[in-house]
């Protein structure tokens, strides 16, 4: 976790500030804020200073009695400078490399990291000179996280480019941007969520597979620097940014979707619940109710990830084994059957993990016959630790 100094100046978004503050904190950041005058006027330095824990750096407090500069301390304590909301007059000074104020000061003085959270009219973000300045910026290294599109806070502004992008993303961006790149060159396909096998327009064969651990396969390699395509069955969760994201419904689209993006995948994580069997007739019509009983006939869906182990080549193949019982000959078995470097074992009949759930308790069964039992943790972390080996074959 990093120290974080959250600086915010003057737009009407400073009011998320002390949500921010909350999140970074809980996300396990060690946070201190800075306001400028402006940031001043639209939020207030104690309901700043309650959210960070501690007091806020401001313009008056620059210089101490003592003797001490506030802009050096500020920059030696932060690993990454927040800046949020972010000004068009704050990125341009920034990017010029003035330092008479207690945040461009701060900023020259050497802070390691930064990050800018732009918050304005569309017509200040879209200006040639707010945009050099942020181009000029990104060549220092410094990331900038959006703005978002959407309503305008100036009345009678309708929607622009310009909103800041809600706290909750910019902890996401910043963890992020911290991320070391270990996975930079990285091509990965990633399946997630069920499949929906229809027996008319408005029945299909499914399972509660909600996409959680294929999500978070392709957010952990994305924050490593890799690039992501996410085939996903129907799920609730949003869309991941910096992910292509492909929306499909039968297996025999993911199929087809996996099959096209394949020959350009270095590595494929498979952890899509696909539908076994799909129903052997597909009604084009709404069917009525019978009150009598009723046999369906099903046939088989293609074996996805069998398909793709016999074209393997040099790709880096994961997949999943759904188990029951005790469960490890019949993952080794599919390990081999699929011809996989790695397979992960869950379980579906545990409390607290599996389908649904932020957690996952798994064995991770190698090719080379390495077998990790992993304690029960979140799904993030669960796909780092798979992410760590699909390093380890890529670089092989
Ligand atoms: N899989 C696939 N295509 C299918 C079924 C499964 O690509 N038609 C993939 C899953 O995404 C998973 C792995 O194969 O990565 C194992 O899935 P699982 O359902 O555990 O195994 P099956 O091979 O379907 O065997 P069984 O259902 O008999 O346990």
């Amino acid at each position: 976790m990093a120290r974080v100094l959250v600086a915010a100046t003057g737009g009407v978004a400073a009011i998320k500030v002390p949500h921010l503050l909350r999140l970074l904190r809980a996300a396990g950041h060690e946070v201190r804020v800075l306001a400028t005058p402006r940031a001043l006027e639209f939020v207030t330095p104690l309901s700043l200073a309650v959210a960070a824990g501690g007091e806020v750096a401001t313009e008056e407090a620059w210089f101490r009695p003592d003797g001490r500069a506030l802009h050096i301390e500020l920059a030696r304590f932060a690993d990454v400078v927040l800046v949020a909301p972010a000004t068009a007059d704050a990125l341009a000074k920034a990017a010029l490399g003035l330092a008479d104020d207690l945040l461009s000061a701060t900023l020259l003085a050497g802070a390691k990291r930064v990050a800018w959270a732009p918050a304005m009219n569309q017509a200040m973000w879209l200006a040639p000179q707010t945009q050099a300045h942020v181009e000029r910026l990104k060549a220092l290294g410094h990331a900038v996280f959006g703005p978002a599109y959407g309503p305008l806070a100036a009345v009678g502004e309708g929607e622009g480019w310009g909103r800041m992008l809600e706290p909750e993303e910019l902890v996401e961006r910043l963890h992020a941007f911290l991320t070391p790149k270990d996975l930079q060159g990285l091509r990965l396909l990633v399946s997630a969520g069920p499949t929906r096998e229809y027996l008319d327009p408005v029945r299909f064969l499914s399972n509660p597979s909600s996409g959680r651990m294929g999500y978070a396969v392709a957010e952990a390699a994305r924050d490593r620097g890799a690039e992501v395509v996410l085939v996903t069955g129907p799920t609730c969760l949003p869309d991941p940014w910096g992910v292509e994201v492909v929306r499909v419904e039968s297996a025999l689209e993911m199929r087809d979707r996996l099959r096209e993006r394949y020959p350009w995948a270095q590595g494929v994580v498979m952890a899509a619940a696909v539908a076994d069997y799909r129903p052997a007739e597909v009604l084009a019509e709404k069917e009525p109710k019978v009150e009598a009983e009723r046999t369906l006939r099903l046939v088989p869906n293609p074996d996805i990830l069998k398909e793709l182990g016999q074209e393997k080549g040099d790709k880096v193949l994961v997949g999943f084994a759904m188990e029951t019982g005790e469960g490890l000959e019949r993952a080794k078995g599919k390990l081999w059957r699929k011809n996989l470097d790695l397979i992960v074992l869950n379980w579906v009949n545990r409390e607290g993990v599996g389908f649904g759930s932020p957690e996952n308790e798994v064995v991770l069964l190698l090719k080379d016959g390495r077998i990790l039992e992993l304690p029960r943790m979140s799904k993030r972390q669960v796909a780092d630790r798979i992410l760590d080996f699909v390093k380890e074959f890529w670089q092989a």
